[in-house]
C-alpha cells in the first residue's frame, strides 16, 4: 500500500514538543519527517549572510528567486541543504532563530515556502510527518491527521533550556525571546500560528514525554488505518 500523499500535520509554538513527537511518529509509522521551521531558518541564514534586511518583505522575496532549500532525512533530524550546501549546524543559534521568525511574517515569502513544502511532502513515497506552524491550516489542510501541541510558556522554556542550554545566555533571556517569537508568530497577518478547526489540541504542560508519545501515536494509528 503506497502512503504517498499521506500527511500527519504537527503544529504548535516553539518548545511544545513538536520535533520529539514528529520524529517518534515518523519512526513508528515509517513516514518521512519534514521540519518546515528549518526551511525558514535556512532562508533567514541566507538573508543574514547576504546582508538582506529580514524585515523588508520585497528584499526577502527577491532573495527567494535565487534560493533552493531542501530537507533530507538525517540522524536525529533533517539535513538542510541551502543552494546545495549543508547548513544544518548553522540554523539553531539565537540570531538565526530570531531572523527566521521575522522572515516568516511576509505573505509572498510564505507562499513561496508553502509551495516548496507541498512539493517535498507530495514527493515522499512513504508519506510524511510535517512539523511547523501552519501545516494543518495552510500547507496541507486536507491532512488526515492534525495535531496541535501546546504547553505553558514556562514549561516550554524549561524544556528548551534543558535540551539546548547553548540556545540562550540564560533562562530569563530564553523565556523573553520565546515570548517575543510566540507573539510574532501568533499575531502575524499571514497564516498566524493557530490550531486548524479540525486539529486535535494536546496541551502537554502536565504530561510526561511517554504520555505525549502514547496519545499522539494512538491518534495516528486510529486515523491512518
Ligand atoms: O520550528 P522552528 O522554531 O524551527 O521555526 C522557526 C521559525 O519559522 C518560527 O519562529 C516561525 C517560522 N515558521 C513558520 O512561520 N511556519 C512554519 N511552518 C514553520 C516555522
Amino acid at each position: 500500500l503506497s502512503r504517498q500523499g499521506t500527511v500527519v500535520a504537527i503544529d504548535g509554538p516553539a518548545g511544545a514538543g513538536k520535533s520529539t513527537v514528529a520524529s517518534h511518529l515518523a519512526k513508528r509509522f515509517g513516514l518521512l519527517n519534514l521540519e518546515t521551521g528549518a526551511m525558514y531558518r535556512a532562508l533567514a541564514l541566507k538573508a543574514l549572510h547576504s546582508g538582506t534586511a529580514v524585515d523588508d518583505g520585497d528584499a526577502v522575496l527577491l532573495l527567494t528567486r535565487s534560493t533552493h532549500i531542501t530537507l533530507e532525512p538525517g540522524d536525529g533530524g533533517n539535513r538542510v541543504l541551502l543552494d546545495g550546501l549543508e547548513v544544518t549546524s548553522d540554523l539553531r543559534n539565537p540570531e538565526v532563530t530570531a531572523a527566521a521568525s521575522r522572515v516568516s511574517v511576509h505573505g509572498p515569502v510564505r507562499e513561496w515556502m508553502v509551495a516548496a513544502q507541498r512539493a517535498l511532502g507530495l514527493a515522499a513515497p512513504s508519506g510524511v510527518v510535517m512539523e511547523g506552524r501552519d501545516i494543518g491550516t495552510v500547507v496541507f489542510p486536507q491532512a488526515p491527521v492534525k495535531i496541535f501541541l501546546d504547553a505553558s510558556v514556562e514549561a516550554r522554556g524549561d524544556r528548551r533550556f534543558a535540551q539546548q542550554p547553548a540556545a540562550a545566555e540564560n533562562k530569563e533571556t530564553l523565556l523573553r525571546e520565546m515570548r517575543d517569537r510566540d507573539s510574532r508568530d501568533r499575531s502575524r497577518e499571514q497564516s498566524p500560528l493557530k490550531p486548524a478547526d479540525d486539529a486535535v489540541i494536546l496541551d502537554t504542560t502536565g504530561l510526561s514525554l511517554d504520555q505525549v508519545l502514547e496519545r499522539t501515536e494512538a491518534l495516528v494509528a486510529a486515523r491512518l488505518s
